[in-house]
């Protein structure tokens, strides 16, 4: 059964190590969001995306879907975060398949911390969490110009499924991309 609290699952990366092929980089931990980082998880989605959202969209993805809001932090400093929805769907991979999906809502890293497995950290524990609540795929929308980011689903097992014309405010496309869950 998932559990939260799992330190397989939340390991503390004191030493380098291997979590599911994830090499991690040293001195940082990966663990479930709760509302003491609010702050500073609202301060790294707005100096990394232009989607931004308010305070009470944040709590309640919190309190709905907490298996799937995941930080990394250094000491005491968030520098990473996932959150994440289950919605009842249509396939992104199957026609005419009623399923349970894991939405990856926003993913960011600071600068200063990327380039360190932070981000598969992330994603991967958030697929955990998924599992948690019986998803059966997970899927994201994302720029088509952001190859940083679809490098890391592509690495993660996503495959680009369709494409969201004028998804994005500014007009840019998005790419629907999806993988099975495990
Ligand atoms: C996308 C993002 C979360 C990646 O975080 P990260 O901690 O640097 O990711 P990782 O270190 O785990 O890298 C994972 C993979 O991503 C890809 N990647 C990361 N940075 C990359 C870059 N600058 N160029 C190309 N690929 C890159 C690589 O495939 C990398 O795998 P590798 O280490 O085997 O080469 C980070 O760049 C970010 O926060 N970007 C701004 C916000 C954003 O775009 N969010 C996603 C919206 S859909």
């Amino acid at each position: 059964m998932f559990c939260p609290t799992d330190p397989l699952l939340y390991p503390s990366l004191k030493k380098r190590r291997k979590t599911e092929n994830i090499t991690l980089d040293t001195n940082f931990n990966l663990r479930l969001f709760n509302t003491t980082d609010t702050s500073q998880v609202m301060a790294i989605n707005r100096s990394c995306l232009p989607e931004n959202y308010n305070q009470a969209f944040y709590l309640m993805l919190y309190y709905r879907f907490p298996k799937t809001f995941i930080v990394a932090s250094a000491s005491d400093t968030v520098v990473g975060y996932i959150m994440c929805r289950i919605e009842l769907g249509l396939s992104e991979m199957q026609r005419f398949n009623l399923i349970k999906k894991g939405h990856i809502v926003s993913l960011a890293v600071l600068p200063e911390y990327r380039g360190k497995g932070l981000g598969k950290g992330l994603v991967s524990n958030a697929l955990k969490g998924m599992l948690g609540y019986g998803a059966k795929e997970s899927y994201l929308e994302v720029r088509l110009s952001n190859l940083a980011a679809i490098s890391l689903y592509e690495k993660l097992n996503f495959n680009v499924v369709r494409t969201r014309r004028s998804y994005y405010k500014d007009g840019e496309d998005a790419f629907v991309m999806a993988r099975k869950v495990p």
